[in-house]
């Protein structure tokens, strides 16, 4: 299957310029312990982008927690940083804030370690859980942020920290950067890639072909993996030897009218 999920950090797409990008300021953020933002339309990346980053941090020196997801209500953004540390976390909420702020201190004290704390799909983060992310950064009287955190989600996270309420969470964000789509070379190149994975180095896709998945898809990573899959259904169930325009253009009606 050449355009699956399961990547390892070693399989992916290089020469993608937005990805690339995204992977060296996230590693930037890390290093300065920094709040960072990271958006980007639905399959546009993200994850990838962040997974990529955190392999290849020193493992002794950091520790991360992912968070996948962030509808575990008002005491899961805290529980979730104590389990991931290894403790148990407290039943009540007023003893387990100062319980997630200790562990975090002793990460950074004790073991010399950088905690990564990376919220995936932060655009469906409840205002309370903003404001206390927001109290979780400011430790010894805001004199540094005991941790690295990332946010990750689509573009609504933006706006959504932009609003004034929020407006103490978004003077701390030291990095934002919107992932977009791959240009036309990158995802003519992307699907190269992906097929050679699979063990093909000839062209599969004509120019044509090439040029209406871009466009269809909008250079976007998971758009093109679907439509490239259909067009190659496509191709063989017309004996083609290659993807061609008609191929292409039968996978962009077998996707877009679903
Ligand atoms: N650099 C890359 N190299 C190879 N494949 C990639 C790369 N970036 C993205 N992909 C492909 O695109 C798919 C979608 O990427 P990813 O899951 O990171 O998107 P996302 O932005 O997190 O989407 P969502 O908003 O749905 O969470 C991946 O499963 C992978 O197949
Ligand atoms: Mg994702």
């Amino acid at each position: 299957m050449p355009f699956g999920r399961a990547l390892a950090p070693g399989m992916l797409h290089r020469p993608n310029g937005s990805h690339a990008e995204a992977a060296a300021r996230i590693s930037w953020c890390v290093a300065e312990r920094a709040l960072g933002v990271v958006t980007g339309e639905v399959g546009a990346g993200k994850t990838v982008a962040i997974r990529a980053a955190l392999a290849g941090l020193d493992t002794s020196r950091h520790t991360t927690i992912y968070l996948g997801n962030p509808a575990v209500g008002g005491r899961g953004l805290y529980a979730g940083i104590v389990t991931a540390l290894g403790g148990v976390p407290r039943f009540h909420k007023a003893a387990l804030i100062p319980q997630t702020a200790e562990l975090l201190a002793a990460e950074e004290h004790e073991r010399g370690r950088t905690v990564v704390l990376v919220l995936d799909e932060a655009h469906l983060l409840g205002a309370d859980q903003l404001e206390e992310l927001r109290l979780l950064t400011n430790a010894d009287m805001d004199s540094h942020s005991p941790f690295a955190c990332l946010l990750v989600g689509q573009p609504t996270l933006r706006r959504r920290i932009k609003l004034g309420t929020f407006a103490a969470l978004d003077q701390r964000i030291a990095l934002r950067y919107a992932m977009t789509g791959m240009s036309q070379t990158e995802t003519k190149s992307y699907l190269a890639h992906h097929l050679g994975l699979a063990g093909r180095s000839d062209t599969q896709f004509s120019d044509d072909a090439v040029a209406l998945i871009h466009q269809v898809g909008r250079g976007i990573p998971r758009a093109v993996n679907n439509l490239a899959v259909q067009s190659l259904v496509a191709a063989f169930a017309t004996s083609k030897a290659i993807v061609d325009e008609s191929s292409a253009r039968a996978a962009v009606t077998e996707v877009t009218t679903e």
